[in-house]
């Protein structure tokens, strides 16, 4: 037996941490011979659906949970995690962009940032999830003396997901057979979803669908306010879709990706494509065989979406500046 891997996540009584902890505790991302604690954090007002939660899991008896902690405590929270999900924040409501929870989430990633640096495992790998997710990232990353930079990831394999079951929809063929599907910048109504680079069964998306007007008008506009919809049409915000995508997220960053295609992740820029070095900003990555990843390089960046990259690179600047108290120097 497999000795056990330790996950913390924050927000873990909430909708998406509801949606994620059974799953997680089943075997589904890390292996059926994978064994694993789970350190569940929320806040003091969260404590006594977390206990349920915690009820729940028990109930489950799964044979890979090994140890189950829930604490509003950070320093127990992430002690020894090889993995972090921070989803605990406060979620968006109808009329706001994700932006706008800046002020009110932005601290709290600072407090986490530290905690993880304090506590965590020596190959911790955090993925944030709360929104804005890539500037809230920045904070924790900036905050996490010591944790390297390239173990800090935005998610943006939601919008991915979304992207691809438009063009599949749109082409009249299964999702399975859309990849190659980038999103660009921010987790925002900025992000861009490239179409130019998307291939279905293995062709470029413009023999399938050749509706270019289509591709780079209501294709785009509709994965940025997917979000949005959702939050319309439930009163609440998306749950079990972000769920599967911190799912998707994990699997891929413990299995090499397949050959020719990427997944989309914001990472620490390191100036590739021009995005300024530092910004967490979504790129296509490729995971290696050694669990490595890299930014996938050489992609040719046409006119249109390199203004359509500039414009969300431009707000993920915007929301650094509006940060910089919370930066360290
Ligand atoms: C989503 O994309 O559904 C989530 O980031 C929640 C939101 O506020 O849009």
């Amino acid at each position: 037996m497999k000795a056990p891997i330790t996950i913390s996540i924050t927000g873990a009584a909430g909708n998406i941490g509801y949606a994620l902890v059974f799953r997680l505790a089943s075997g589904c991302v890390f292996g059926h011979d994978q064994p694993l604690n789970l350190r569940l954090i929320e806040i003091e007002p969260g404590m006594a659906a977390l206990e349920g939660v915690m009820m729940e899991l028990c109930d489950c008896a799964f044979p890979l949970l090994h140890e189950v902690v829930g604490t509003a405590d950070l320093d127990l929270g992430f002690t020894g995690a090889n993995w972090v999900v921070l989803i605990g924040s406060v979620p968006r409501k109808a009329g706001m962009e994700r932006g706008d929870l800046l002020g009110v989430n932005g601290r709290i990633f600072t407090g986490q940032g530290q905690a993880i640096a304090r506590n965590a495992a020596p190959d911790v790998r955090v993925l944030v999830v709360g929104n804005p997710c890539n500037t809230n990232a920045l904070i924790a990353m900036h905050n996490a003396a010591g944790v390297p930079r390239e173990r800090i990831f935005a998610m943006t394999r939601l919008d991915e997901n979304r992207a691809k079951n438009l063009l599949a929809l749109k082409a009249g063929v299964p999702v399975a057979q859309v990849s190659n599907l980038c999103i660009w910048g921010n987790h925002s109504a900025t992000q861009y979803p490239d179409f130019t680079h998307a291939k279905i069964q293995g062709r470029p998306v413009t023999d399938l669908i050749p509706d270019e007007e289509w591709l780079k008008g209501e294709f785009i506009v509709t994965v940025q306010q997917r979000g949005a919809a959702i939050l319309k049409a439930r009163g609440a915000s998306s749950a079990a879709s972000g769920a599967n995508a911190v799912m998707d997220t994990l699997q891929s960053l413990i299995t090499p990706t397949p050959a020719g295609d990427w997944h989309s992740l914001a990472v620490c820029s390191d100036g590739s494509y021009g995005i300024e070095q530092g910004l967490i900003a979504s790129m296509p990555v490729r995971t290696l065989e050694n669990g490595q990843w890299e930014i996938v390089q050489g992609l040719h960046i046409d006119a249109f979406s390199q203004a359509k990259i500039d414009l969300t690179i431009h707000e993920l600047m915007q929301e650094r500046d509006a940060v910089k108290d919370l930066i360290p120097v």
